[in-house]
């Protein structure tokens, strides 16, 4: 568990019928490593109590209409009986950020001149992005991606498509500065629930539409950091070269390639050899991939309905490798680890983007790995299915998305690259056991 830039509300004790008592709940201000016990073991006792698997469909069946329901101004009308999160936009205030923290100071997107619009898919007869490994992409595959940067930097910071502007929307959906439409005490922070995966998947599939649109080039498709494969286990290397937009001075200046990545990073260096680390991680990805997520309920992280308070609990994936990722390329002699390593920043390092695709992908893997001749299976919740999220599109227009607007990327016109994955033969000798990962020697 990390402590550094990490502020502790006093929030009250839950109960739960299961006989664990939580700790205070903890908000966090950087990217945790690991997660309260009974947050975890929540996970599994909700799993049972609540019978949450009756919401089930197979991923490749959910499709999208994207015309749930009309916007009220401010947010979208909470569905009769339902409880779908909602953001106020008109509210978008100061966030919490951590002690320390680096300007600037507020996140706020710029206010839009009208109502948002509803989403809606692109039409399919749009050329499908297809996106690479940025290991194997090729130089002018990663330039591109460099082009589009520079170009977002560019733009002035008023400007919702800036690099900048989708730098903030990170913070803004995690440090408390948007609020839940109707309550007002409530933020809407998209991490350790099962917002975790769809929140990001919109998030970047606006940015690389964006950046398309700058380059004039529709068909531009974001470069994934495959660090599930020995192959990608590194920095790629045009993020390391000091003269690209594509670099951040602020990161682990001993993480830059060809240092190969631990996925269970907790601030401390291994001294695994190579091939050590390469199969230690691996295990990791067949652990929080296949043994901690053999359902839906298990892999997205746990419900978080309107009304309710935020970072009910984590999917495995998000606490490692994504999280234990972050802090790993974040620049450690700093005290909230930025840019990679805290909420609020880890948005301004061009990284943030592959580091997702790459989240995305995983995501897309899951739904597709099967088991024996049983499909992985995605939540049906209304709650979870028309929660919605602000983002400003390529033409700067303000949208709003739904989780169901998300759940195929084939009508979200774009795909993955094929990459073998060799995590799916690595299974530990042993359970890795997230809360004594220290009892796991290699
Ligand atoms: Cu919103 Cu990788 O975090």
């Amino acid at each position: 568990m990390t402590n550094g830039g990490r502020r502790r509300s006093a929030l009250p004790c839950v109960l739960l019928v299961c006989g664990l008592a939580c700790t205070a709940v903890v908000y966090y201000t950087d990217f945790p490593v690991s997660v309260s016990p009974c947050a975890y073991d929540l996970s599994r006792t909700l799993l049972a109590v609540t019978g949450l698997d009756s919401y089930i469909v197979s991923c490749a069946n959910e499709g999208s209409t994207g015309t749930l329901g009309s916007s009220d101004g401010g947010g979208r009308a909470k569905t009769a009986g339902g409880r779908p999160i909602v953001t106020d936009l008109l509210h978008c205030g100061k966030p919490t950020l951590p002690a320390n923290a680096l300007p600037p100071y507020q996140c706020c997107p710029p206010m839009p001149t009208s109502d948002p619009v509803d989403f809606r898919l692109p039409d399919p007869s749009e050329p499908l992005r297809t996106r690479r490994p940025a290991h194997v992409a090729g130089a002018d595959y990663m330039a591109k991606y460099e082009r589009a940067i520079a170009l977002m930097k560019a733009l002035p910071r008023s400007d919702p498509r800036s690099f900048y502007q989708q730098a903030n929307v990170h913070c803004a959906y995690c440090t408390g500065a948007y609020r839940q439409v109707g309550y007002p005490e409530l933020s809407v922070q998209i991490h350790f629930s099962w917002f975790f995966f769809p929140f990001h998947r919109a998030y970047i599939y606006f940015f690389e539409r964006i950046a398309g649109k700058l380059l004039g080039d529709p068909g531009f498709a974001l470069p994934f950091w495959s660090w599930d494969v020995p192959e990608g286990m590194r920095l790629p290397v045009a993020f390391a070269n000091a003269s690209s937009p594509l670099y951040d001075p602020l990161r682990n200046p001993r993480h830059a390639p060809p240092k190969l990545v631990d996925l269970d990073f907790s601030r401390r260096e291994k001294n695994y050899t190579d091939e050590q680390q390469i199969q230690y991680n691996l295990r990791i990805m067949y652990n929080q991939m296949i043994t901690n997520s053999p359902s839906a309920s298990l892999f997205y992280g746990q419900p978080l309905r309107a009304g309710e308070a935020d970072m009910p609990g984590p999917g495995p994936m998000e606490i490692y490798p994504h999280n234990t990722m972050h802090l790993w390329a974040g620049d450690l002699s700093l005290p909230n680890v930025e840019n990679m390593g805290a909420y609020y920043s880890a948005g301004r390092d061009p990284v943030f983007y592959t580091h997702h695709a790459n989240i995305d992908r995983l995501w897309d893997t899951w739904c597709n790995i099967t088991r024996g001749d049983q499909r992985h299976l995605v939540f049906t919740d209304p709650d979870w299915l028309e929660s919605s999220f602000l983002f400003y599109d390529e033409e700067a227009r303000l949208v709003r998305i739904t989780v169901r607007d998300v759940l195929n990327i084939d009508k979200l016109r774009y795909a993955y690259d094929k990459v073998d994955i060799p995590w799916l033969n690595a299974r530990p000798p042993q359970t890795l056991s997230v809360n004594n990962k220290e009892e796991v020697e290699y």
